[in-house]
């Protein structure tokens, strides 16, 4: 039908095919009588992605990788499947993107041996599934889902029928053959995965790989996930010989610091249930700029406008012929308020231009009047800052709780205003 007769629009109509029922309708059982197994785990061999799915892929379900256009995705994903076919359990590598000799060239510089591990340049799906079913490989990968297409449906490679239609498939054919399958998605301008939502609603996992643009760390966090926690995150560092697993992230973020700097300071910021030691730069000066800059680097624009103005209105600092520029070093993105505390004295340091002391660390939401807010996990936090070296801690008051270790000399402060005469007086 070209016009559809109830709101008048032109070519709206899609063609569904009904489905026919297959075989006997599925029977209602009673929970008690159900065996609550664990599901079975094949780990990837890779402690941070093996992290982020909660103890390795379980057998049978599907996981989406989404990722921005060359932040490792399928380094990833080959490093994986190169290291569950190096156990001796071959894997497929589908790569509707790639030959199959350029993904060679890639195993060589990332140095894996590829025996056991297939490679099939291939982007339809029913070839796949037909080599993947000859193959019986332990894991199979596919990159990307917006390159294969089902001949079943008409539609482009990419659209988002064909990205839908080719997700459930792979969905059926991992549950029916008990395979695990990861599946590579782009993500589009605006921060999703092409052939959007749908997709995400569809598979078992959903695994996001960040990394800013000039930094070689990549972070994989877990969007969702049906069987495990998605608090998880996984820290990786891209180098010329692929991803390597970072085990002290906090070290990591923090070395090249200089001790002693004017306009940095440390916060020990949440990831997940992780904490992380990242340093945070503020450098002021004087703007020659109509409208005086705010640049946050890794840090959230709107809450560098808050400490801004709550340092300038509420304790007296003549910002607003300055420019500020405040940076997460390391290409990390903080973006929990407990990073407040840390940018407003990296900023006041700056423009007074007298140092923190090196050793300290601190986690605290700034509010509008200048309070310092509770933040959670305060334990975790310090007992990661006193692991690596530092012995002072800036936390707010309403998060101390009576009891708590206090191997680190901790203030506990009401006000920025507190803070800030603290901290710069103790340097
Ligand atoms: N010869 C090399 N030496 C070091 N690093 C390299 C080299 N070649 C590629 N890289 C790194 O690997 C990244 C590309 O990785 P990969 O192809 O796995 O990304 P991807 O997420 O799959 O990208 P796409 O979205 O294009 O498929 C590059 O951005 C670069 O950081
Ligand atoms: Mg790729």
């Amino acid at each position: 039908m070209g016009r559809c007769p109830e709101c008048g629009a032109w070519n709206s109509f899609t063609e569904v095919v009904a489905m026919p029922r297959v075989g006997p309708g599925a029977v209602a059982v009673e929970m008690a009588s159900l065996e609550g197994e664990e599901e079975p785990r094949l780990p990837l061999g890779m402690g941070e992605l093996d992290r982020v799915l909660g103890g390795g892929l379980v057998v049978g379900s599907v996981v989406l990788i989404g990722g921005d256009p060359g932040v490792g995705k399928s380094t990833l994903l080959l490093q994986a499947a190169a290291s569950v076919a190096a156990r001796g359990l071959p894997a497929l590598y589908v790569s509707g993107e790639e030959s199959a000799r350029q993904v060679k060239m890639r195993a060589q510089r990332l140095g894996v041996a590829g025996r056991g591990l297939f490679i099939l340049a291939e982007t339809q799906l029913e070839a796949a599934l037909a080599q993947a079913e000859a193959v019986r490989p332990s894991l199979v990968v596919v990159d990307s889902i917006q390159t294969i297409y089902s001949q079943e449906v008409p539609q482009a490679p990419g659209s988002v029928i064909q990205v839908r239609h080719c997700t459930l498939e792979l969905m059926r054919w991992a549950k029916v053959h008990g395979i695990p399958v990861i599946i590579v998605g782009h993500v589009t301008k605006e921060g999703e995965i092409a052939g959007p939502k749908l997709v995400e609603h569809v598979v078992d996992v959903v695994l996001y790989m960040e990394g800013e643009r000039y930094s070689s760390y990549r972070l994989l966090r877990g969007v969702k996930n049906r069987f495990g926690s998605v608090a998880e995150v996984g820290v990786l560092e891209m180098r010329d010989e692929g991803l390597v697993e970072v085990e002290n992230p906090s070290a990591l973020f923090l070395s090249g610091r200089a001790p002693d700097g004017v306009g940095s300071a440390v916060v020990a910021t949440m990831e997940g249930t992780r904490p992380l030691l990242v340093e945070i730069q503020a450098l002021t000066s004087p703007s020659f700029a109509p409208v005086p800059r705010r640049t946050g680097n890794g840090v959230d624009p709107g809450r560098l406008i808050v400490v801004t103005a709550v340092l300038s209105r509420r304790l007296g600092f003549p910002l607003g012929k300055q420019d500020i520029i405040v940076s997460a070093v390391g290409g990390l993105k903080v973006t929990e308020p407990a990073a407040d505390l840390a940018m407003a004295l990296a900023i006041a340091s700056s423009y007074r231009d007298r140092p923190l002391p090196g050793d300290l660390v601190v986690m605290a939401e700034v509010g509008l009047s200048g309070e310092l807010r509770y933040v959670p996990h305060l334990e975790r936090r310090l007992a990661e800052a006193q692991r690596l070296g530092f012995t002072k801690a800036i936390v707010p008051k309403s998060s101390i709780r009576r009891g708590m270790p206090q191997a680190i000399e901790v203030l506990p402060a009401a006000t920025l205003r507190e803070a800030i005469s603290w901290a710069l007086a103790k340097a």
